[in-house]
């Protein structure tokens, strides 16, 4: 046993830990008192759910600490296998395998990404395999699979919590995904600011992000759009689809003749996208089903109908600004990097895009073409317009002026 972990025993508990024979709870109150008095207060502690429910009775004193069970989500799913069953349907069950299936994973720090911070910060509430925790493990505490404790957070556990829009937003704000900022400045995340304060009645209509995203308390969440914007079947309209075709050419998902490329394997395995005209409908459906607990449905399908036309829009500006990029690889004004496959931009490469104009292009496709159409569909104008058509506008212009330098 460590000095510290001896001292520990003997100074908390008053006795050498060898003698130490009491419960997690007693022993607990003095290690860490936080963890103790939030577990008192949630439901478990009310219905007897011991620590020992979740962490086992492997470790029952300072000197077998290693012991002790960090919980997965099968540990919840032992007494609620519905939420576990509905989660790993969901999204976010894949969000630590599309994190580390990017390619930019790999040059980025561990502490980054198996870490939990970073990357992994966020996307720790994917589902991990038996190896993958295992691996983890060796690496160090393994702590961060839990998955279950990212919006009811440990040790309370409330459900409650879990139903407020402040649940997601460590997660979802920033850089490329900012639903928080966007949704908590729009008429309906002020509505419900203001009902948690109680200025208005808390029966009053004002939509949370769960209410759209996981309603009735399912843990299945998904939308048809999703992250990137892309999606088949191509569109009809002529433009858009050229458009869209050199968008998921600089996705890596077609090559540059126009032909699938391994890549498509990975946006369908972590589904990226909707691949299916049905797919997506069906996910606009239940969208406007919500929509219509509170407007008419006339209302809510134009709505929703203004944002889908944004993203042809951004999509044009979009592909302007990749062919620009492509055509100077082209005509060797600008290096290739070497990890390439294609002489084509690479956008899932460019966080560690090497030229100010490749750069430039994708902080154009990440930031300000996310923020474009999110903006629209979480009804915020600011957004929609200043933060991302406009910036986007800019990029575009930048980008065209450091092509003609490169080409002169
Ligand atoms: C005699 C005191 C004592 C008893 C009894 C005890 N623990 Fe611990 N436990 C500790 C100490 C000390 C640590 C390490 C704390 C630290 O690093 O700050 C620890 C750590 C933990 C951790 C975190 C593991 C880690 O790697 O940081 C969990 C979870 C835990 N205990 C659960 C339990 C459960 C469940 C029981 C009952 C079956 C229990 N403990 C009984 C003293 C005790
Ligand atoms: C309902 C399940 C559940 C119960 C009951 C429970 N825990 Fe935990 N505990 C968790 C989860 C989940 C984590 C986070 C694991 C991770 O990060 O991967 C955790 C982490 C911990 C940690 C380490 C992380 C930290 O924040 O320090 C300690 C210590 C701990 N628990 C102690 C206890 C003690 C003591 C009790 C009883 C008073 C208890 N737990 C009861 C689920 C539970
Ligand atoms: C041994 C059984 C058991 C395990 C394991 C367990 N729970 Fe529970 N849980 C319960 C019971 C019993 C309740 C209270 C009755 C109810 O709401 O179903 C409860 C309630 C809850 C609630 C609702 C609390 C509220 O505010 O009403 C949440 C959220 C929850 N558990 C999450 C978890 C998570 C996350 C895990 C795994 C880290 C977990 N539980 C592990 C038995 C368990
Ligand atoms: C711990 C971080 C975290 C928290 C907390 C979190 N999310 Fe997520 N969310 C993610 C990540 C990461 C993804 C991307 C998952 C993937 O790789 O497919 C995601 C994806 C989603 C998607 C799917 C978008 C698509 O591709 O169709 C929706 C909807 C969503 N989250 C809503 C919510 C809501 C609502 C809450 C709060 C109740 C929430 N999230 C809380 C990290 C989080
Ligand atoms: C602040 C939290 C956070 C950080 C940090 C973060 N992500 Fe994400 N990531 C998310 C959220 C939330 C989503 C879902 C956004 C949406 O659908 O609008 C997401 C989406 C994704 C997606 C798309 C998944 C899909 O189904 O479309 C990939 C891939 C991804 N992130 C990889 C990464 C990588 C690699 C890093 C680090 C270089 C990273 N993320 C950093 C929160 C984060
Ligand atoms: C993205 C956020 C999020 C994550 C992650 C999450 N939950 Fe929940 N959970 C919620 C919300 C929101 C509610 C409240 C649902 C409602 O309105 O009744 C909830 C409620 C619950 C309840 C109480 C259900 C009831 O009827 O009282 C349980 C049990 C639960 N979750 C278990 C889990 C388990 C197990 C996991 C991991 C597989 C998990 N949750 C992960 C958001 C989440
Ligand atoms: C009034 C309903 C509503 C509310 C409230 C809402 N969203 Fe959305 N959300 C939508 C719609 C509609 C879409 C686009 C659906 C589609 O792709 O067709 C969307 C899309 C998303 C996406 C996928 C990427 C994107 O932004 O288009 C994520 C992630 C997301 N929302 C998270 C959140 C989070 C987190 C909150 C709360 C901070 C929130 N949403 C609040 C309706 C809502
Ligand atoms: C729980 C009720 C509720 C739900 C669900 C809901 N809204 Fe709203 N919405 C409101 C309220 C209340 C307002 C504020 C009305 C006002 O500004 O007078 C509002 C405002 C709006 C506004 C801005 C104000 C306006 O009249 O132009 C738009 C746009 C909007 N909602 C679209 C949607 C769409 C699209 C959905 C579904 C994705 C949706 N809403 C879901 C209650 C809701």
């Amino acid at each position: 046993m460590s000095l510290t972990a001896y001292l520990i025993a003997v100074v908390v508990i008053g006795q050498p830990a060898e003698a130490a024979d009491v419960d997690c709870v007693t022993c607990h109150t003095q290690v860490a008192p936080g963890v103790v008095n939030d577990w008192k207060l949630s439901a478990h502690a009310e219905s007897d759910i011991m620590c020992t429910d979740c962490h086992g009775e492997g470790h029952k004193s300072v000197e077998d600490v290693g012991k002790v069970r960090i919980p997965t989500p099968e540990t919840c799913g032992e007494c609620h296998e519905d939420q576990v069953e509905q989660y790993a349907e969901g999204k976010h069950a894949l969000a630590w395998s599309s994190m580390k299936a990017m390619p930019t994973a790999h040059w980025q720090p561990i502490a980054l990404m198996d870490g939990m911070k970073g990357c992994g910060g966020c996307h720790k509430l994917g589902l991990k395999t038996e190896s993958e925790i295992k691996a983890l493990k060796k690496q160090g505490a393994g702590f961060g699979v839990a998955s279950c404790d990212a919006c009811h957070t440990r040790h309370l556990f409330l459900a409650e919590e879990a139903r407020q829009p402040q649940a997601c937003r460590t997660c979802h704000m920033g850089f490329d995904h900012p639903q928080w900022e966007m949704y908590s400045s729009s008429k309906h995340g002020v509505r419900n600011a203001l009902k948690q304060i109680g200025t208005l009645p808390e029966s009053a209509a004002a939509p949370t992000c769960q209410e759209c995203h996981l309603p009735d308390g399912t843990h299945a969440n998904r939308t048809g759009w999703g992250f990137l914007a892309v999606r088949l079947p191509m569109p009809e309209d002529k433009q858009w689809a050229e458009d869209r075709t050199v968008i998921l050419q600089a996705l890596g998902v077609l090559d540059p003749a126009g032909n699938p490329t391994p890549r498509l394997e990975l946006v369908k395995s972590a589904r990226l996208a909707s691949l299916t005209q049905e797919d997506w409908q069906g996910e606009r459906d239940r969208m406007i089903k919500i929509c219509n607990r509170c407007h008419s449905k006339n209302f809510a399908v134009a709505e929703l109908a203004k944002g889908d036309d944004m993203i042809k829009q951004v999509d044009h500006v979009m592909a302007e600004g990749i062919r620009i990029v492509a055509g100077l690889y082209k005509k060797g004004k600008l290096t290739m990097p070497e990890n390439y496959a294609y002489a084509f931009p690479d956008l899932l490469t460019f966080h560690n895009a090497p030229t100010v104009i490749e750069q430039k292009l994708f902080v154009m496709f990440l930031k300000h073409r996310m923020r474009a159409f999110q903006g629209m569909f979480h009804m915020n104008p600011d957004y929609a317009f200043w933060y991302g058509w406009s910036e986007m506008q800019r990029d575009l212009t930048e980008i065209k002026a450091l092509a003609k330098e490169l080409r002169h």
